[in-house]
């Protein structure tokens, strides 16, 4: 019996030496010292013994159990402390040596300056209002005085959807949308994509950028809408700039302009930018029609509005110098990474 233990002893001894991970040592631990284990049996078969018998072989089991206990222990310790070592050298961190650059995507120059834009006007206290890309033709044209066989429709190419929706042509759809769901005073811009089914070419996009922006309370007259669009451009492009209001026509507004502004590049003497007339037209404007107010429960003996639109493709064009609008939705870093 006693030589038995030992032997047991010896052999678990014995293959101890040759473990080296948690799992291994686990599977000889359950061996040797789990419930199924000789040892245990041993323990359990004591009662089979005589009470003196039981006394002496109990206090050698238990010898040979606690010294077995031991081996185990101390074996576990150094298999952690390896892996532990091992782990160690494995992760070593050297600070010495140089580091990966992480490339940074960054903003397209039309973001750039529709941020900017942003900022003025909301320096001026106007908020920012949002309208859907996909819109009914009661939105798009109608609400704003264009009815069916307006030359206005024929010259915005519409893209439709179906017989009464289409992708909207300009952003003024969100003057009607704030003005149904807000009572004045209003003094809102709205920036987003409008599309119109031009082809492709330097100056034409099929898709591009426009910003609205429209102002409704008492006593709101077209000083109010020269004076905001006039520190507007000055903000964004210097106070040298000048400004020019010509009168022009737009069905939802009476009466209505184009703003021009003095060339960047030739300072108003006249290059091929401004095809020598040394102003460049920027954005359109007028008094919001009366019908148009009444059409959306606003009281136009009450309140009187002024309403500008602008395509931001172009300002970021004239800003920067950009001849060719493709440039600006090609996502070529190459191009890109110059703003
Ligand atoms: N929606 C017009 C366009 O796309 C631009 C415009 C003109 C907007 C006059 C206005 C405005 O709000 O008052 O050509």
């Amino acid at each position: 019996m006693k030589e038995k233990l030992h032997n047991l002893f010896n052999h678990a001894v014995e293959q101890l030496k040759n473990v080296s991970t948690v799992d291994e040592f686990e599977e000889l631990r359950i061996k040797y010292l789990g419930k199924k284990s000789e040892l245990s049996q041993v323990l359990k078969d004591l009662k089979n013994f005589s009470q003196e018998e039981r006394a002496s072989i109990g206090k050698f089991v238990n010898e040979i159990k606690g010294k077995m206990e031991n081996i185990f222990s101390e074996t576990i310790e150094n298999i952690k402390n390896v892996e532990m070592e091992k782990k160690l050298k494995e992760e070593v961190l050297d600070i010495t040596l140089p580091g990966k650059k992480i490339r940074l995507g960054h903003k397209n120059p039309i973001q750039i300056v529709l941020d900017e834009i942003q900022d003025i006007f909301l320096n001026m206290g106007f908020s920012i209002e949002e309208g859907p890309d996909i819109d009914t033709e009661y939105y798009n044209f109608e609400a704003l005085n264009i009815y069916k066989d307006h030359p206005a429709r024929s010259e915005q190419d519409t893209f439709y959807i179906d017989d009464t929706h289409v992708l909207r042509t300009h952003t003024s759809t969100v003057q009607i949308r704030t003005m149904e769901n807000k009572k004045p005073p209003i003094k809102i811009i709205s920036p987003g994509r409008v599309y119109r089914s031009d082809a492709l070419d330097a100056t034409h996009s099929p898709v591009f950028y426009q910003m609205e922006g429209l102002v409704v309370d008492k006593d709101i007259n077209m000083a109010h809408l020269k004076g905001t669009l006039e520190k507007f451009i000055k903000t964004m492009f210097g106070d040298n700039i000048k400004t020019k209001f010509r009168a022009h026509y737009f069905p939802f507004t009476e009466p209505s302009a184009e703003m021009d502004v003095s060339c960047f590049v030739c300072k108003g003497k006249g290059c091929s930018i401004c095809k020598g007339s040394g102003y460049i037209e920027i954005l359109g404007c007028g008094m919001v029609h009366p019908d148009v107010l009444e059409r959306c429960e606003i009281n136009s003996e009450e309140y009187r509005g002024f309403a500008f639109g602008f395509g931001i493709d172009r300002m970021v064009m004239l800003k920067y110098g950009i001849e060719d609008i493709r440039l600006l939705y090609e996502s070529d870093l190459r191009f890109l990474s110059q703003f």
